[in-house]
């Protein structure tokens, strides 16, 4: 984690000012991070980028081109369509990133070269996800099998185009049903907007196309479900993990935002803990 910050002090900038974005936001301003600070906001809506207005900290309002020198870090928080040309620019102006937008490596998987060539660096949150740090280390030569099971409650999964695609509607569903299986590439092409984690786990295990993931829409699921099983010589692991809804977005878990925060403390910060 190696940020050139010549007076300690990170300089952050955040494009997407929605659900994360701007919670992200307010956590900056309010000082929560300590020896971090908030530069640079831009939101692509112009409601979202007026709410620049209840900032404290009078970030400047500049698109991500105008960022470099600004900011030592970005942080992403639009959607899978849009982080590749917003982390393709923000690398090659010298800046590293932290991407919420995960999915958009399996259809931009050029931007981890990317990061190499430029030496810069991106910063992936654990999400809702508990377990990442036993993938990683597991995955230091003895991991043969990782497989992501996620429970949502249908309301999460409108709007995904594998549903239109294969005429699944999840209306008057009255128990937990499988409605997808197959690798995370797969699960993140059907669902872009609902399993950026399987992406995340697949960059911190055996890859897009060796990461099996089973989607169950569950009209009773209160909370996201989210269950890692794995094996391999190291032994094997099982995680699951429980996260409410983001009441302002139900696509979004509570535990992504402060997931967010806690990788911004980490990369701030002078300690860093976990693998
Ligand atoms: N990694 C994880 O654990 C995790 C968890 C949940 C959500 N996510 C992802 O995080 C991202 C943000 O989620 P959210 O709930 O805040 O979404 P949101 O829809 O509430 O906010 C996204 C914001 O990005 C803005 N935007 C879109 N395209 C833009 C562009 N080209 N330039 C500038 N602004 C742009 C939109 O106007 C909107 O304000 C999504 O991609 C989501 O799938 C990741």
């Amino acid at each position: 984690m190696k940020i050139e910050r010549p007076d300690g002090i990170l300089r952050i900038g955040i494009v997407g000012m929605g659900a994360i974005g701007f919670k992200v936001c307010l956590a900056v301003d309010r000082g929560d991070l300590e020896g971090a600070v908030l530069k640079a906001v831009w939101d692509m809506r112009p409601e979202a980028l007026a709410r620049h207005e209840e900032l404290s900290s009078r970030p400047r309002v500049l698109p991500v081109s105008q960022m470099a020198g600004e900011i030592d870090l970005l942080f992403e928080a639009t959607n899978a369509e849009a982080m590749a040309d917003i982390v393709s620019e923000a690398l090659q102006r010298g800046i590293d990133v932290l991407v919420m937008s995960t999915g958009g490596f399996a259809l931009h998987p050029e931007l981890l070269e990317l990061a190499r060539q430029t030496r810069r660096h991106l910063y992936l949150p654990s999400g809702a996800l508990s377990g990442l740090d036993g993938i990683l280390a597991s995955n230091v030569g003895n991991l043969d099998r990782v497989i992501l099971t996620t429970t949502k409650h249908p309301r999460s999964l409108a709007g995904a185009p594998y549903l239109t695609e294969k005429k699944i509607n999840l209306e008057g569903l009255d128990g937990p049903k499988e409605i997808f299986r197959g690798t995370a590439a797969n699960a993140i092409r059907g669902f872009p907007a609902n399993v950026n984690i399987s992406i995340t786990l697949s960059l911190a295990g055996l890859g897009f196309h060796r990461t099996e993931m089973v989607i169950v829409a569950d009209p009773g699921a209160r909370r996201t479900v989210h269950e890692i099983k794995a094996e391999g010589a190291f032994g094997s692991l099982y995680t699951r993990t429980e996260s409410s809804p983001d009441p302002e977005n139900p696509r979004t878990s509570l535990m992504a935002v402060s997931s967010a925060i806690a990788t911004l403390k980490k990369i701030a910060g002078a300690v860093k803990v976990g693998t």
